[in-house]
């Protein structure tokens, strides 16, 4: 019975690209909160359980698992939607690319923006009802001040040269721009949507596209992790933070390409 008690106290919280930089410190700073039970949600299952064993070593939180998925295919995020009823109290959209050549999923989709960018849609609409279910619950959209550059009528480089560095600007914009339009259609339901820039961090990505990172996976991780479990990331959607501070966003200010955006979404 107490076990029982314990469980329904707990808020499950998920993770996406927890086996990188900032997503594993992510993960570890949520699981150090008291009352979290964390899911990693990784695409690769040997490093998901070395990720899993490091941040239950570290942060003394035996409630904390994975679940498999690739969040560049629509059909293995509904897969997971489908396994995965829990109430969701707060989900973690971070798991990024920045590959040098251009390449696309089995579905034919180029894959920088499969992953970052319809990945964090997908996922948020396969999961409305679980967050729905756990509200208040909040959306946490690991984004960048390194964005812009959105081409609403070539989102996958189909006419534009391909360039990594250019269609990972458009992806973190793309994320920015669909938190708002998120935010609008979840607070209804007790849901909040935010993005963040994390830190400035040494990983594949950054490496890709040319930078170091001055700041330690930790620091990095302190914004996202602070809108995932603080409650300025309940009582505010649809903002941008930096440094732990709201900063003006304007890709959100023009609410017709936002909307064109999200309708350019729904329809992959
Ligand atoms: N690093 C920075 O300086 C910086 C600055 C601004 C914003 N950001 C943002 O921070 C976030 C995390 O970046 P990072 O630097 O930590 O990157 P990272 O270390 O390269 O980690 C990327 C993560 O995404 C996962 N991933 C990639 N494709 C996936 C897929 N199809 N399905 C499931 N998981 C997938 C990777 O899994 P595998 O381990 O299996 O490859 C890895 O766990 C990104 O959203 C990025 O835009 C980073």
């Amino acid at each position: 019975m107490q076990e029982t008690t314990r469980e329904q106290n707990q808020r499950l919280a998920l993770v996406t690209g927890a086996t990188g930089a900032i997503g594993k410190a992510i993960a570890r700073a949520i699981a150090q909160q008291p009352g979290y039970r964390v899911v990693l949600l990784c695409r690769n299952p040997q490093k998901a359980d070395t990720a899993v064993g490091d941040i239950i070593a570290s942060s003394g939180n035996q409630r904390v698992s994975q679940e498999i998925v690739d969040v560049s295919s629509k059909r293995s995020i509904e897969a997971l939607a489908q396994r995965l009823r829990d109430p969701v109290h707060v989900l973690v959209n971070n798991a990024a690319i920045t590959p040098r050549r251009r390449q696309e999923t089995s579905a034919g989709i180029e894959l920088q923006f499969a992953t970052n960018v319809l990945g964090y849609f997908w996922l948020t609409r396969a999961l409305t009802e679980q967050l729905r279910s756990g509200s208040p619950a909040r959306v946490v959209n690991v984004a960048s001040y390194w964005a812009g550059d959105l081409d609403l009528d070539d989102l996958e480089f189909k006419r534009r040269p391909y360039n990594n560095n250019t269609a990972y600007r458009q992806s973190k914009q793309a994320n920015r721009m669909l938190t708002i339009a998120l935010a609008q259609r979840l607070s209804k339901d007790g849901v909040t949507v935010n993005a963040c820039h994390p830190g400035d961090v040494s990983s594949r990505l950054s490496n890709n596209l040319g930078f170091g990172g001055h700041e330690s996976p930790h620091d990095g991780a302190r914004t996202p992790a602070w809108l995932a479990t603080d409650a300025v990331g309940q009582r505010e959607t649809g903002k941008y933070f930096e440094q732990m501070q709201v900063r003006r966003c304007r890709f959100g200010e023009d609410s017709e390409k936002v909307e064109a955006l999200y309708q350019a979404c729904l329809a992959y």
